[in-house]
């Protein structure tokens, strides 16, 4: 949560800065600031967007080639101009941004408000710049090392960046359990949270690693450490994706965009990592431990939201066909209930960002007891994917909408080529059956672009129930977790009351909420219990309930049920989350946008979810 980004160079700070937050947002935007120095120190921010931030500053008025901004989901304090970042140190001198929390930031505050020092905010980011300019106070020292002091005083998670009026030729950078990378141009620097805002102007960049610092000085050199005062060098790395791929390309929104980039997304994710007609599958992260995933006694899954759902997908299709045992967990809970796990066992950890502090918190754990962990990230380079022993990216590029559409679908690609590729060792599958899966799955691309041509008719369906303030959505078997999927999509965009359960569960408590009033959407497309959907389609009829079914082509029984019937393309039952999950989405699209909701920026929401 939070976005930060610096710049220091030749060029003008502030464009750079309004630009990179703008890219930043899907992180965060309560509130919005910059500090820039020339000659003095300046500071704009504000409780809102980036565009309301826009409207205080008059950038005619600014030249400087040094600065930092922050777009905020806040956590301590409320969401108004007070707290907004960046936030200045008493002497005025030192101006920070930060994401993350400072667990400890009261007994700090406490110790310093008896040394004097006066707090303007509610944040415990006001808190940590004062105590590194404390600290650099009584040991006299510089502020890179103060700040190398005063984070080992500190427990919690960080990304900052200073600036300090009295060297404005430094940023000093530091990161703990939330992301920082560096960008490095021709004698300037940029750093971000995430690459985004820093691809337009350079490839090369750096990650920094926890408990490291930066500092990076105008004369084109910068230095990283780590907490403990030992030098560090970092191999420069290059970024893949280009600026395209973060822009909207034509569409009027990034959650559309991603959900039309699926066909493309899937593909880029199989790539060179499965042949149908060779008969093959390599997934470079798995055939390094190849024996040890094996002989497994037992798959933990875990992760949060969207990616928890594509775990428990995981699971139905590792047990069904490699025929291992599967847990799937939120990590939140995983992280705190003391759960047992083995030396045997593999957790695989899966994330769109890379940087949800539960999930890397549920990796911690499980590392701690020896489990052998696998992560499936989507972001190169991110905690996740550096915390892990092993793992495969989705490659779904860059995923902007904080509604996640695109990570799921790719998720679930790479977790059946897992569970296919164990299935093929093990035997737990015919090879014959092997093969048509991988060709289904080849395939699988041009059945979501005949899938997304249904936009048009999926929009007049949203328009008839645009006003409705409950949803149910159903499901058996693989699509019960694309039934918890649809129900989070319209829930988080739309701010209607949504709810995902396997279809038979309903009659144990859920019915009771059917009525002439209540939406209720099927996924109706499992051949292997076709006929206990009917039966459940007739019981909510039978309750006046609207019907919305998504049903394979040329389905007649359903039909004369449904109130709406969604055809979508038939395929393997193991891959249809791939194809029914696109009419939930783009469903949940039209309603949200029909409502007047802004589903690239839910409320209350943001992209990465770097806090407990
Ligand atoms: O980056 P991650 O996949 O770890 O994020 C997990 C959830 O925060 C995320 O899926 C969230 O639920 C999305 N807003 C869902 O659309």
């Amino acid at each position: 949560m939070c976005g930060i980004v610096g710049y220091i160079g030749n060029k003008e700070a502030y464009p750079i800065l309004i630009k990179g937050l703008k890219r930043l947002e899907y992180r965060g935007y309560d509130s919005a600031g910059i500090a820039l120095i020339d000659g003095n120190m300046t500071i704009f921010k504000k409780a809102g967007k980036v565009n309301d931030l826009e409207t205080i500053v008059d950038p005619d008025k600014i030249a400087a080639t040094i600065g930092i901004g922050h777009t905020r989901w806040a956590t301590h304090g409320e969401p108004n101009d007070r707290n907004a970042h960046p936030h200045l140190s008493n002497s005025g001198d030192l101006a920070i941004i930060h994401n993350g929390i400072i667990e400890n930031y009261s007994s700090i505050k406490e110790e310093l408000t008896k040394r004097g020092y006066k707090f303007h905010s509610d944040t415990d980011t006001e808190v940590l710049v004062n105590l590194i300019e404390e600290v650099q106070k009584t040991e006299k020292t510089t502020l890179d090392n103060a700040v190398r002091i005063a984070l080992n005083e500190v427990v919690g998670a960080y990304a900052i960046v200073i600036l300090n009026l009295k060297n404005p030729d430094q940023l000093v950078a530091a990161r703990k359990g939330s992301p920082l990378v560096i960008g490095i141009g021709d004698d300037e620097f940029y750093i971000a949270s995430d690459a985004s805002p820093i691809i337009e102007y350079t490839k090369n960049v750096v990650y920094l690693d926890d408990q490291e610092y930066a500092v990076i000085n105008r004369d084109g050199n910068y230095s990283i450490r780590t907490l403990g005062n030992v030098e560090k060098s970092h191999e420069i790395q290059k970024l893949e994706f280009s600026l395209e791929l973060i822009e909207k390309g034509g569409f009027e929104h990034f959650m559309l965009k991603e959900i039309y980039e699926q066909p493309k997304a899937i593909e880029d994710s199989l790539r060179g990592r499965m042949s149908a007609s060779q008969g093959w599958i390599k997934l470079g992260g798995l055939n390094e431990y190849i024996n040890r995933i094996d002989n497994a006694d037992r798959f933990i899954i875990t992760a949060c939201g969207t990616s928890w759902h594509s775990s428990l997908i995981g699971e139905y299709l590792i047990e069904d066909l490699a025929r291992i045992p599967v847990e799937v967990e939120y990590a939140s809970e995983f992280r705190y209930r003391n759960p047992i796990i083995k030396e045997t066992d593999v957790v695989i950890a899966i994330s769109q960002s890379g940087e949800t502090a539960d999930t890397l918190a549920a990796i911690d754990l499980a590392k701690d007891r020896q489990a052998l962990i696998y992560g499936i990230c989507n972001v190169i380079g991110s905690s996740i994917a550096r915390a892990s022993h092993a793992g495969s990216y989705t490659h779904a590029g860059p995923e902007i909408g904080v509604a996640s559409t695109k990570a799921f679908s790719t998720q679930i690609s790479i977790i059946t080529l897992i569970a296919l590729q164990i299935a093929v060792v093990k035997g737990t599958i015919p090879t014959s059956k092997f093969r048509e899966i991988l060709y289904e799955l080849e395939n699988i691309s041009s059945k979501i672009e005949e899938t997304l041509a249904l936009d048009a008719q999926i929009k007049e369906i949203a328009a008839i129930y645009k006003d409705a303030t409950n949803f149910l959505y159903l499901g058996r078997g693989y699509n019960f977790p694309v039934a918890l999927e649809g129900a989070l999509k319209l829930k988080e965009i739309s701010y209607i009351h949504a709810e995902g359960y396997p279809a038979a569960e309903m009659k144990h408590g859920p019915i009771a909420l059917i009525d002439e009033n209540m939406p209720v959407v099927f996924l109706a497309t499992n051949k292997s219990a076709y006929d206990k959907i009917v039966s459940n389609v007739q019981e909510v009829k039978a309750r006046k309930g609207r019907i919305i079914a998504v049903v394979h082509k040329g389905d007649t029984q359903i039909r004369a049920l449904a109130d709406h019937i969604i055809e979508v393309p038939e395929t393997e039952e193991i891959l249809s989350p791939l194809i029914t999950i696109v009419p939930l989405q783009l469903l949940a699209y039209h309603i949200a946008i029909m409502r007047g909701c802004n589903v690239d920026q839910p409320r209350n929401l943001a992209k990465s979810v770097t806090v407990e």
